[in-house]
């Protein structure tokens, strides 16, 4: 019909204005500055080509995977997303054996490099927290090994190397300013300090003010762990006042590492998060409160904020998660991180979906029959161009 009106090229382009902006929703230029993790402890999530579109429309250029699936960084080659990939506590022992640590970058990195960015290995997670000596005594070689590898192969500089830690390793976190290392792990955690500052990486941390909100209901204030408007609380020993826990966490690392002698090492946010949903006895765990605490926390790391103790330094963050993973062991809570259903629909709206088409879940051939249709509609504007 709109062809009757209108001169055939005109049809065209405006055919193909329409086709692009459509398309503008998949192609950005340059994504938000929040990193995400896609974590697939689950057996009901969208295949990674699927998630690809999904992270695209959601702008999201960073993602930090629990191990190097191939799946995943073969469905995001040639895109602009940025990987965090990592290495899992199973895989230490053999990470103690250089030969074993260069095989695997060989075969699980280098492969992937030349189509999709890789710029960190994560060596275990929370390693500290596992009770297991063995393993504790294996991070470090491990590290040192996997980052000799990557030496070898003229990677060091495009590929960092770390260690995500829980927050528990700090034996005491307030006021920030007297952030220390629990003494029972300073015999590991010394020289793994002085290696991240000798390799120039970062100190990764997961913190969840959740968790001491669900402990201490009474006596933590809510509005503080969500970063809502409350007075906030003040270090006596800086006088900087800080108006959510997250903040006075990462301070405290900063003051943790610093005790040990160094200054330039940065604390970065490898996981932080809130459930939709727990058990009664999880206090805090609601669709309310994670909506409120992504979303504030969203809006300030847009605001390119940094904590009271380092305000020139934007904190660096890897939401938890993706999608909820139904077959995460433990308490209700968590398998209800999630920003999104298995099906790609949201858990709730913080603003991303401003920019957020319903996850489009096109099969192949739709995919390709609109291709197909804007080379054909390009190729006719060119032609009505000669
Ligand atoms: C460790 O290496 C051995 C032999 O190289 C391999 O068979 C085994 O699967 C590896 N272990 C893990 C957890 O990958
Ligand atoms: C480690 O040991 C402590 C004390 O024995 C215990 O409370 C905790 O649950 C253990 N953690 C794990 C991950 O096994
Ligand atoms: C770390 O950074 C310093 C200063 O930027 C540089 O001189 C040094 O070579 C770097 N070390 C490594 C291992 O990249
Ligand atoms: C993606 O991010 C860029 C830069 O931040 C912004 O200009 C653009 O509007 C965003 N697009 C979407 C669909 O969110």
């Amino acid at each position: 019909m709109i062809s009757l009106i209108m001169s055939n090229s005109s049809f065209f382009k405006f055919l193909l204005f329409f086709l692009l902006t459509i398309s503008a929703s998949f192609v950005q230029i340059q994504g938000l500055c929040f990193g995400i993790n896609y974590g697939q402890i689950a057996n009901n999530l969208p295949s990674p080509s699927r998630v690809a579109i999904l992270i695209k429309s959601m702008n999201v250029t960073r993602i930090k995977l629990y191990d190097a699936d191939p799946n995943v960084l073969h469905a995001f080659s040639k895109s602009n997303v940025e990987f965090v990939i990592g290495l899992g506590n199973e895989d230490l022992q053999n990470m103690t054996d250089p030969s074993k640590a260069q095989t695997w970058i060989q075969n699980h990195v280098l492969p992937y490099l030349s189509q999709t960015k890789i710029n960190c290995i994560t060596i275990g997670n929370e390693v500290f927290n596992t009770n297991d000596t063995q393993l504790m005594l294996n991070l470090l070689p491990s590290m040192q090994n996997v980052y000799n590898a990557l030496v070898n192969l003229g990677l060091d500089q495009e590929i960092s190397v770390t260690t995500p830690h829980s927050f528990n390793i700090l034996s005491n976190s307030y006021p920030p300013s007297l952030g220390s290392f629990r003494q029972d792990l300073m015999q590991y955690i010394q020289p793994l300090v002085e290696f991240i500052s000798q390799i120039n990486s970062s100190f990764f941390i997961n913190a969840y003010p959740f968790f001491a909100y669900k402990d201490n209901p009474s006596e933590v204030n809510l509005n503080y762990v969500l970063f809502e408007p409350n007075q906030g609380l003040v270090d006596p020993n800086t006088n900087l006042h800080y108006d959510n826990m997250l903040y006075a966490q990462i301070d405290a690392v900063y003051a943790a590492i610093k005790l040990l002698g160094y200054f330039n090492i940065e604390v970065r946010i490898s996981e932080t998060g809130w459930p939709s949903k727990g058990d009664t006895n999880e206090f805090g765990a609601t669709i309310q409160n994670a909506k409120l605490y992504n979303g504030n926390l969203l809006r300030r790391i847009e605001e390119k904020q940094g904590t009271p103790g380092k305000p020139l330094v934007p904190i660096d963050v890897y939401v938890f998660a993706l999608f909820n993973e139904d077959l995460k062991p433990g308490p209700t809570s968590e398998r209800n991180y999630g920003l999104y259903y298995p099906d790609g629909s949201p858990v709730y709206n913080i603003g991303l979906q401003g920019y957020l088409p319903q996850m489009v879940i096109p099969s192949k051939s739709n995919v390709l029959s609109f291709n197909f249709l804007v080379c054909i509609v390009t190729y006719l504007i060119l032609l009505g161009s000669f």
